[in-house]
């Protein structure tokens, strides 16, 4: 830990986009404060602001740049008090659009890319002495390095609770015609199993009970198992599982085409692999499934669930959708009402088709009217919101484990998680954060449960 002086540097770190940004920010934030930087929460007492941006849907980009143009409004102020500020920008709009920024946005000092951060401190040695003479830095880093980021960043430590996220794969060679991440985070790399396997004792040691792991494929995991082969998800899932203490094991983003029997089986085997998965299908129209280049059909997908559901029978299901994608037809959008009524989710992302500068999708004829989209999506939502609802409500009733991950509003009151990811309000007089408990549940909402612990449980 670095000692906090008055005069420490300080650093802002905002993070937009998925888990695999919070889980760089973290690490980032570690390296940083080997650095000498200490958090801040205020972006007037930044030295370093860093801007950890998001390019999946529209306006993320937009987004940055009017973050941007406050921010050299606080730098301007700054300067005025005759101190200096660094803005960088970081994460997959950094890599995306690379130089472009830096000609946009005058203010922006440092522009990097997801696969870079483990270099940040030479960076930032670069963009600071520029600084020291009075010059403007620019520093622009969007390399796809040969060299892992992980094996030169600090190891996960645990900063918010006893559940934690622990990367094990990055990058997408899929290329689903609507999408930036094979652009953005560049071609799929797993991490060694035995980098995965340390980083996550390491947690545990230091109490956390819970870990999900990260990847935009994860399933599609083929980490070095340090015997010249290659282990697979399901051997990961099954090494990470004997680890004492550990008590419960997720993983996300999975695509359907890497949903082996190896990993169904698993879900039917390992106890700590919990009953909850994240398996996005986009669309129900095999017709613009195919556009998309999902390469699964309906049916298919129907088959894995299917399969899982064989193995898992009280696996509860998440999804990803995308209404409107160019071409998609009321027909083709009632095939996906029909799938998701087919599968019946506990929970699920909808979003409306967003054209993405350099997908192919973009470039597509018959791109959906706006007003389309939006009942669209309107029409799918309540339907997901229902399903959402009654999954909720039929857990009243039941018994189940419970891991507290935060204190709740109310005093006494800790939430945690259900097996099945729904968030457990329970009041009670004994419970720690980190416990895992059994408990009744009492009551259900659209997103939340209530319990109360259940007598004399001390459950796993
Ligand atoms: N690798 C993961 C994450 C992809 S991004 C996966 O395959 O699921 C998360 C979700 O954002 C996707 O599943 C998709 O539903 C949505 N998405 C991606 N690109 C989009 C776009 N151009 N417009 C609208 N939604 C998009
Ligand atoms: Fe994007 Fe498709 Fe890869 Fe998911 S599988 S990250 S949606 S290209
Ligand atoms: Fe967004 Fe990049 Fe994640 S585009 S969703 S931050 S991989």
């Amino acid at each position: 830990m670095s000692v906090t002086t008055p005069n420490a540097r300080k650093v802002l770190i905002k993070t937009f986009g998925c888990q695999m940004n919070v889980y760089d920010s973290e690490r980032m934030g570690e390296l940083l404060d080997k650095e000498g930087y200490v958090a801040t929460n205020e972006a007037g007492e930044a030295d370093l602001v860093i801007l950890n941006t998001c390019h999946i849907r529209e306006k993320a980009a937009e987004k940055v740049y009017s973050e941007v143009g406050r921010l050299r409004r606080v730098a301007d102020e700054r300067r005025a008090h005759g101190r200096e500020t660094l803005i960088a920008v970081a994460g997959c709009v950094a890599q995306a659009e690379g130089a472009e920024i830096i000609r946009r946005a005058g203010a922006v000092n440092m522009v990097f890319g997801p696969q870079t951060y483990h270099r940040l401190p030479d960076m930032l040695a670069r963009a600071r002495e520029a600084q020291a003479q009075g010059q403007t830095p620019r520093v622009l880093d969007t390399d796809f390095p040969v060299e892992e980021k992980f094996d030169h960043m600090p190891k996960g430590r645990v900063s918010a609770g006893p559940a934690a996220f622990v990367t094990v794969q990055e990058g997408c060679d899929k290329f689903c015609t609507f999408c930036v991440v094979p652009y953005t985070r560049g071609a799929e790399i797993s991490r060694p199993l035995a980098a995965i396997e340390g980083e996550t004792r390491d947690l545990v040691a230091q109490g956390v009970r819970e870990v999900t792991l990260l990847g935009q494929n994860v399933n599609a995991y083929h980490g070095d198992d340090g015997r010249g082969a290659a282990a697979d998800l399901p051997g990961l899932i099954r090494r990470l599982a004997a680890i004492e203490g550990l008590a419960r094991i997720r993983y996300t983003t999975s695509h359907p085409r890497d949903m082996t029997d190896a990993l169904i089986m698993a879900h039917g085997e390992v106890d700590k692999l919990m009953p909850y998965l994240h398996l996005p299908v986009q669309a129900g129209s095999d017709r613009v499934l195919a556009a998309m280049n999902r390469k699964h059909t309906a049916e298919s997908y129907l088959a894995i669930i299917e399969r899982l559901r064989a193995a898992r029978p009280d696996l509860a299901l998440s999804g990803d959708f995308i209404v409107g994608f160019p071409g998609e037809t009321e027909e083709d959008f009632r095939q996906t009402l029909a799938l998701v009524e087919a599968v019946g989710y506990a929970q699920a992302y909808s979003f409306k088709y967003s054209p993405r500068p350099g997908t192919p999708a973009a470039e597509m004829a018959d791109q959906v009217p706006e007003d389309e989209k939006a009942d669209r999506l309107a029409r799918l939502q309540d339907l997901l919101n229902r399903q959402q609802l009654a999954f909720n409500q039929r857990s009243v009733g039941r018994t189940m484990p419970v891991l507290f991950e935060r204190a709740g509003r109310r005093p006494g009151q800790l939430i945690g998680r259900s097996p099945y990811m729904q968030s457990v309000h329970v009041e009670a007089a004994d419970l720690r954060i980190g416990d895992i408990r059994a408990c009744e549940i009492l009551a259900a909402g659209a997103n939340s449960l209530h319990g109360a612990l259940a007598e004399r449980s001390q459950a796993a």
